[in-house]
């Protein structure tokens, strides 16, 4: 009975917080610091969909280790949809799919985590996930319970089949249940932007998708007729939304989704994707299979200077400074005053640059940074040829092909 008064007492604490428009009054937030630096790892959806199962978990954590992604910081493997069972169990538990995972979660995360990575789940705010498995409406404490049990890191949380539901005090709702159930878990949430995420997301969430999928190409449209939905190349997601940047920072992101490098672009495309996804502060997600990577394709996942540019402390995301004639730059400001640039040439064609700094002043408007470059000088470094470039006293001058970039940096 005392139990009975005190969660309805909790409940009416919880309505009242939601109406009064703060979603947050019920629990204590989320755990913080848990993503200072935008995540990095692996993801199983792009190349597995649901075709998931412990083999491939194994092999991909081995090669996470051996090829240097982690390394390099990719220390999180995410299970994504068709990890459990179609139905939950008569006390209402999940259940991890034993012919996939005949060995138990458990001992797959254990697995995991015995390598130095960290493990991650999906589920789905709504009745069910996407491709249809138990969804946690109305299992959130229930749920959370089982992820800190289990051992997990990072909770993925989607928003398929959500009918009538509130996307806020949806996803503030589990983000108080892992929080009750005591395991720091990086809550990721996967609303993709449908009901403005960011602007409510930082208490609740460490990240959070502000798209629809993505899919790999330079900025197609792929239609799927079945569902009438969309999924986006990659230039079409980063710039999905204008006027965002200004929410993203550390411990909670703007996440333009699992990457798609490896995955049938060229390699001129996977690094312009990789240097987006980079000069937007965005998690890097790998997505493509790791047991049948090129050298190529871990190279670009693995530069070091790039990572850098992604993963610099100051967590601030890029933006477009200019576009002439389908050649784009694109700026991100860096700790200790430097600067991270992209020449990005959009057309079907070669194309040189000639950018004359002087006359291209930086002025970071959400954030307060500038870069007057008749004021200050800065050493150049090319970070795809790891080279010297000169110093911004003269123009910068190069030639790039179609869909490439070129990225520097700039130091004072
Ligand atoms: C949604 C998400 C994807 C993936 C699938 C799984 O489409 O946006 O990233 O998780 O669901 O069904």
């Amino acid at each position: 009975m005392k139990k009975l008064l005190l969660s309805i007492l909790l409940s009416s604490i919880t309505i009242q917080g939601f109406s009064q428009g703060n979603v947050y009054k019920q629990g204590s937030g989320k755990f913080e610091g848990l993503a200072m630096t935008p995540p990095m790892g692996w993801n199983s959806w792009n190349t597995f969909e649901t075709n998931i199962d412990e083999k491939l978990v194994k092999e991909t954590a081995d090669i996470m280790v051996s090829s240097g992604m982690l390394a390099a910081g990719y220390n999180y493997i995410v299970l994504d949809d068709g990890w459990m069972s179609k139905n939950r169990d008569i006390e209402g538990n999940l259940v991890p799919d034993t012919i996939k995972f005949p060995s138990g979660m458990k001992s797959l995360i254990e697995y995991v985590h015995s390598k130095g990575l960290k493990f991650g789940l999906y589920n789905c705010a709504g009745t069910h996930t996407c491709a249809g498995y138990p969804g946690t409406r109305g299992y959130e404490y229930q749920d959370a319970r089982f992820y800190a049990n289990l051992g997990i890191d990072f909770l993925k949380y989607d928003w398929c089949n959500t009918a009538g539901i509130n996307a806020p005090e949806a996803y503030a709702t589990m983000s108080n249940a892992l929080k009750t159930a005591g395991r720091p878990i990086v809550f990721s949430l996967c609303e993709w932007g449908d009901n403005k995420v960011w602007e409510w997301g930082k208490p609740i969430g460490n990240l959070w998708r502000i798209s629809g999928d993505i899919y790999p190409c330079f900025d197609c449209e792929f239609h799927h007729e079945e569902g009438n939905w969309s999924s986006w190349g990659f230039m079409k997601i980063a710039e999905m939304r204008k006027d965002i940047r200004k929410y993203s920072g550390p411990d909670h992101w703007n996440d333009f989704d699992m990457m798609e490098v490896g995955d049938g672009m060229t390699n001129t495309e996977d690094k312009t994707h990789f240097a987006m996804w980079c000069m937007l502060s965005s998690p890097l997600i790998a997505g493509n299979d790791l047991r049948k990577m090129s050298k190529e394709t871990l190279a670009v996942l693995t530069n070091k200077e790039l990572i850098s540019i992604d993963q610099d402390k100051l967590g601030i995301q890029g933006f477009k400074l200019s576009a002439e004639e389908g050649l784009e730059v694109w700026v991100k400001p860096l700790s200790d005053g430097a600067w991270a640039i992209t020449f990005l040439n959009r057309t079907d064609a070669p194309k040189k640059i000639n950018f004359d700094w002087k006359k291209n002043p930086i002025k970071d408007t959400d954030f307060g940074f500038e870069a007057d470059f008749n004021k200050i000088t800065f050493k150049i470094k090319d970070l795809w040829k790891n080279k010297e470039a000169g110093t911004t006293k003269k123009n910068f001058t190069a030639d790039i092909a179609s869909h490439d970039v070129i990225t520097l940096i700039l130091i004072p």
